[in-house]
């Protein structure tokens, strides 16, 4: 490891060092308690990238007033640990003073993309995304950033906001990690006691079953979703937060998945189980339909 860092100013003279001697660099945006899934993401990032940067920030502006910043899983020496067998060259980890500060006033919003799904029930969730993302590309001028398809409609949201803004990175987007049983890796899992982690297991199942229909040749994204409900439905701990199939191209409502404008839609869920929120998708791509 080249750097451990909680500054900014240290951080990006790394980074612009690199940059100098002619080396590419990937970064990886995350909260810590890492996972499989963001291991999943270093390495991609280590494969494409002479150097790589994770940041670890658990970014308050994202956190809506009743959700769970405070009690968010946090263990910076462990994240470390991971980091460093998978052999990343820098942590940026700082604190929220460093990255906003008492007079800070400036955000990254977006019209389109953030209002379904998740921005429903999360109104400034990616206002709160999309600020400390840009921060963090300027902070770390990378090549490229590396983003976890689980949260498909975060990953929809950078793509967009770095072509709109003309960022001069590519967004990489990397398939979603499952515990073998079928759960979405998540941080948030930690959450779950024994009878809710094996509740949660609706979440996979019911995709499942919403894919054995588009595989079965339905189009109709209303009887896809009722199918979808009715599987949560059968699990008592599990309560809905919402069942959607969008237009993966503009994160729009669609009626009929051989409408969606690139040949993409995303079928996305988001679960309570108990208290816990946790979300999982799959993205049925069907070109040539
Ligand atoms: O996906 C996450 O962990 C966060 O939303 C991100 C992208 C690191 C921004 O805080």
């Amino acid at each position: 490891m080249e750097l451990i860092s909680g500054k900014i100013k240290e951080t990006r003279e790394q980074v612009k060092e690199w940059k100098r001697q002619g080396f590419t660099v990937g970064l990886v945006p995350t909260m810590g308690y890492l996972h499989e899934g963001h291991k999943s993401l270093m390495e991609a990032a280590k494969k494409e990238n002479d150097k790589v940067a994770v940041s670890i920030f658990v970014n308050p502006i994202q956190f809506g007033p009743k959700e769970d910043f405070a009690s968010y899983p946090r263990d910076f020496d462990r994240d470390a640990a991971l980091c460093e067998s998978v052999g990343v060259d820098l942590i940026f980890h700082p604190v929220a003073g460093e990255m906003y500060g008492e007079d800070f006033c400036t955000y990254v919003d977006m019209d389109g993309l953030t209002k379904e799904l998740c921005g429903k029930s999360r109104p400034t969730h990616f206002r709160g995304v999309q600020t400390v993302v840009s921060k963090l590309f300027h902070i770390i001028p990378a090549d490229r950033a590396y983003f976890g398809q689980k949260d498909a409609q975060q990953l929809a949201v950078i793509k967009r906001m770095a072509r709109d803004l003309s960022m001069d990175i590519e967004i990489v987007g990397c398939p979603i990690i499952r515990e073998e049983d079928g759960l979405a890796k998540s941080s948030r899992n930690t959450y779950l006691n024994k009878e809710e982690r094996q509740a949660a297991l609706v979440l996979n199942r019911s995709l499942a079953e919403g894919k054995k229909l588009i595989e079965a040749g339905v189009r109709d994204a209303a009887q896809i979703k009722q199918r979808i409900e009715e599987t949560i439905g059968q699990e008592k701990l599990a309560k809905i937060d919402y069942v959607e199939l969008v237009d993966f191209a503009d994160i729009t409502p669609i009626g009929n998945l051989s409408k969606a404008k690139e040949g993409e839609v995303l079928c996305a869920i988001a679960v309570f189980i108990g208290k816990t929120r946790l979300i999982d998708n799959f993205i049925w791509k069907g070109f040539g339909d």
